[in-house]
């Protein structure tokens, strides 16, 4: 009687596991370091709600935001690892892959949101991808935040002169650093969820970041002076693991491309409502709010001219054209 029971139950085990097997969902772990509420940070939970409903829970996506999992540069080289399936990082960070990623920290380069996604969504995107292929790297969508713009402590900053001595947060890369330097400052690099208590500790005078950022993480807490400059860019590559890619079921990739195009719209509607948005929020915050003029720009312009002397190389002057013709 034992024995039959125990076969019984070895038996029901069997098929319990071959069950598991058969219906285990492949998993996505999907990291980034924006807040939940962040055009990123709704893009990822959105894409996670689509796939699990159209996939019928064969896939299952764990986001984690406010770089729970992973900082941004971890995040890059665990990705051709696949200890994780979808980052967003701001393509500036990719400048350890390749420097003409830094194109978006070009100052003044881009005139607005529709040449961005004209240059990511047209031949300079493709151009730049293909630098990553060689990592095991895909790229799946140009995802948006939008301009950066300066804040600080000490004092307002309206003309480059301005600038001198101070110390600001920067993402990473050489281009930063000249920018910085061109104005008589310094940049130091930090990861993002570093930059609040560098900021309230003045370890960092200043940082540079889109409204929707400057709001989401708090920095009117710790910051007196905002600055409307619009003087670079911060947007995202949505990217994947290509091994991980290239295996998945047909319909599963289908599906999961399908979802990726109509977040991607959904995801730049909400970089342009929640930028505009928080730019109201830092103007009722109690910071002091300045907006740069036509000839202020053109001095900040002038200043900045060492940038493109030093690495309009490196970065690419077919890039750089791209760039230009997508403003027009
Ligand atoms: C930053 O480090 O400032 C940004 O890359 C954060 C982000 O992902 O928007």
């Amino acid at each position: 009687c034992s024995n039959s029971q125990s076969t019984s139950t070895s038996t029901n085990k069997t098929e319990e596991k071959k069950e598991e097997v058969a219906s285990e969902p492949i998993v996505i772990k999907f990291s980034h370091v924006t807040a939940p509420d962040s055009p990123k940070g709704k893009a990822a939970d959105l894409f996670k709600q689509l796939v699990e409903e159209r996939t019928n829970g064969k896939v299952k996506v764990e986001v984690y935001p406010s770089s729970q999992l992973f900082d941004d540069d971890k995040a890059i080289q665990e990705l051709p690892r696949n200890t994780v399936q979808l980052i967003a990082p701001s393509t500036t960070k990719l400048v350890s892959y390749d420097p003409a990623f830094q194109i978006v920290d070009m100052p003044f380069l881009f005139t607005s949101d529709e040449a961005v996604y004209k240059f990511w969504d047209g031949e300079g995107g493709q151009i730049l991808s293909q630098k990553l292929e060689k990592y095991n790297i895909k790229v799946l969508a140009m995802w948006a935040n939008g301009e950066k713009h300066f804040t600080n402590s000490k004092r307002p900053l309206k003309k480059p002169e301005d600038f001198k001595g101070l110390k600001f947060r920067t993402q990473t890369g050489k281009v930063l650093d000249e920018q910085f330097a061109a104005l008589g400052a310094s940049a130091v690099p930090m990861g993002f969820s570093e930059v609040y208590v560098a900021l309230q500790q003045g370890t960092v005078d200043g940082q540079e970041n889109t409204f929707n950022n400057i709001d989401t993480q708090g920095y009117a807490e710790v910051q007196k002076y905002l600055t409307v400059s619009g003087h670079g860019r911060l947007d995202y590559l949505l990217l994947t693991n290509t091994k991980f890619w290239d295996i998945l079921p047909e319909d599963v990739r289908k599906t999961l491309e399908e979802v990726i195009a109509e977040v991607t719209e959904q995801q730049r509607k909400w970089s342009e409502e929640l930028n505009r948005e928080s730019y109201e929020k830092l103007k009722a915050s109690g910071m002091e709010v300045y907006e740069l003029t036509k000839e202020d720009i053109e001095a900040f312009q002038k200043a900045m001219q060492p940038v493109y002397d030093k690495f309009a190389d490196s970065i690419g002057q077919d890039l750089i054209e791209l760039a230009k013709k997508a403003n027009e």
